[in-house]
């Protein structure tokens, strides 16, 4: 497969946010899909689909340090498989938020910027409770990811959760959409970024 970089800067080439994006079949996504598009084109917003641009698993941890270190909002974004992330995202907290660079001795490029966790379910909210199938409220399986964004010194935010994705019709999954555009709208309105100046990206 050929490498794609799906990465671009909108705002007066100054990324607030990078979003990073771990759907392993971004051709066949409905929910993600919907979700992304509606805020790819904010100003200031750097989307990286870490399965178009590392397809192999050959992550640039270089390049993906840079594009952190220039953001003050970092998002992960992509459908929960097996209570977790899909396993290029895993690879990439594995690779990129390394020892000395993100956490351990004087490991802080990451401490004090904002953390989103924007995640899809095919199981409905009521599904993740005591009686439900999982057996479990979501937010037990938070832990893990909220704790790494901790430990690297991130503020944690509220993540953005959108459940019973298998089965939203089009008109909810468009709400959910513009629900996570204004939020993003609201948090660059309130970090010095302007979201009425929208760029263009390519
Ligand atoms: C391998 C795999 C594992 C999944 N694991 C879960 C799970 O643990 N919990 C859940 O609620 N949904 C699970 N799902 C459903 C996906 O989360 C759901 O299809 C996705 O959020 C829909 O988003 P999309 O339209 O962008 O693909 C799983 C799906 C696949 C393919």
């Amino acid at each position: 497969m050929q490498k794609t970089r799906e990465s671009f800067l909108v705002y007066l080439g100054k990324a607030m946010i990078y979003l990073v994006y771990a759907h392993p079949y971004p051709s066949q996504s409905r929910a993600n899909r919907v979700l992304l598009d509606a805020v790819r084109d904010l100003p200031g917003i750097e989307v990286c689909s870490l399965y178009d641009r590392y397809p192999d698993f050959g992550i640039d941890i270089v390049a993906e340090q840079a594009a952190l270190s220039r953001a003050r909002l970092v998002i992960w974004m992509h459908p929960v498989f097996w209570y977790s992330v899909p396993g290029l995202l895993k690879h990439w907290f594995d690779k990129v938020l390394s020892y000395g660079w993100a956490y351990g001795d004087g490991g802080a490029a990451l401490r004090g910027k904002d953390c989103l966790w924007v995640a899809t379910t095919g199981g409905k909210l009521e599904t993740y409770s005591v009686e439900g199938i999982h057996q479990r409220p979501f937010a037990d399986f938070t832990r893990p990811i909220e704790e790494t964004a901790r430990f690297c010194g991130m503020n944690w935010l509220e993540p953005s959760i959108l459940h019973g994705a298998h089965e939203m019709e089009a008109p909810q999954l468009a709400a959910g959409g513009l629900q996570l555009r204004e939020r993003l709208e609201t948090w660059l309105a309130t970090h010095g970024g302007d979201a009425s100046t929208a760029g263009a990206g390519p």
